[in-house]
């Protein structure tokens, strides 16, 4: 636990740039520039618990279900890397420490960080900025971390960006009692908001124009450019005499307003239009 580890000398081989995952969309994937610090005590990744292995023979074996660890003698872990951090087209670790691009199938669990919405993207971890999931279409969580402590993940371009202000380091520790059993919206991405259940964060999506009051413990309308939008009418349709209009304020934020639309018409997709004619079968 919490050792931090040199990949067996071969260190000095980085990877730059960005590399797309096999078979997915062109999500692109960022290549860890560092050696990788395995610790999952403050990460609260609870997924990779039960896939956690043990030394049993001098050697180099899985050690998680993306990771490989180097035992001795003594049945005690030495050395521990992601097998992303080496090549992230081979994430995953399989029989005696072998890196692949096939998932285990015993390692196939479900990640509460991941939510259900999304496949192939980063999601945040949140308890620490300086490392994000990358969550698949198993929702198997596959941890990275930010190139240098000068990084800090930012969800909304999905790479990291620069550390400027504490303000961009969001984090919050789920385990400590007093977090526990409550929502909490991610600041940085307010579409994203967290649950500490007492096994850990749980990470939840509000949809495209939506995003998570805390106080209402509730996804809700939020304005993120000009427009006109329907206003959903809790059924999974939308409002017909009404919509929600969006307009510039000052330095970059909107101004929410609920409109209605003239008589006559009915809001369709973008704006008030005349009703469609009855439909002739
Ligand atoms: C956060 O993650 C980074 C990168 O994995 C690691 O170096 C750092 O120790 C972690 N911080 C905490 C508080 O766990
Ligand atoms: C991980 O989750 C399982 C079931 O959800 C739970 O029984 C176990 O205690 C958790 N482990 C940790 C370390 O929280
Ligand atoms: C959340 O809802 C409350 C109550 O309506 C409102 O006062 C507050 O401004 C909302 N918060 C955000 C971030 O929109
Ligand atoms: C907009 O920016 C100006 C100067 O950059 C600042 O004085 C003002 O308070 C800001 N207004 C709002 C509503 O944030």
């Amino acid at each position: 636990m919490g050792a931090v580890v040199w990949i067996l000398g071969l260190c000095c081989v980085i990877a730059t740039g960005l590399q797309t995952i096999r078979a997915d969309d062109s999500l692109p994937i960022v290549v860890r520039l560092h050696r990788t610090v395995v610790d999952n005590t403050n990460t609260n990744l609870n997924d990779s618990d039960e896939s956690k292995k043990e030394c049993k023979a001098r050697g180099i074996t899985c050690g998680s279900c993306t990771s490989v660890m180097l035992c001795n003698h003594e049945n005690k872990m030495v050395a521990s890397y992601e097998c992303s951090s080496v090549d992230a087209q081979r994430p995953y670790c399989v029989g005696n420490g072998m890196c692949t691009n096939i998932m285990d199938a015993q390692c196939n669990t479900p990640s509460e960080l991941c939510p259900p919405e999304q496949s192939y993207a980063f999601y945040p971890v949140p308890g620490n900025c300086s490392e994000s999931v990358y969550c698949n279409d198993k929702k198997f969580a596959m941890k990275q971390s930010a190139p240098s402590s000068s990084y800090v993940f930012n969800s909304l371009v999905q790479s990291w960006t620069l550390r400027k202000t504490t303000a961009d380091c969001f984090q919050i520790n789920c385990l400590s009692s007093t977090m526990q059993n409550k929502f909490y919206v991610y600041k940085p991405n307010p579409r994203l908001y967290f649950y500490c259940a007492t096994f850990g964060p749980m990470t939840f999506e509000c949809s495209e124009n939506e995003e998570f009051n805390e106080t209402k413990r509730r996804c809700e309308f939020a304005c993120k450019k000009e427009g006109k939008f329907a206003i959903p009418d809790g059924n999974g349709g939308s409002q017909t005499d009404r919509y929600y209009l969006c307009l510039a304020g000052l330095n970059g934020s909107y101004q929410l307003f609920e409109t209605p639309c003239p008589t006559g018409l009915t809001f369709q997709t973008d704006d008030c239009k005349l009703p469609p004619p009855p439909a002739t079968s």
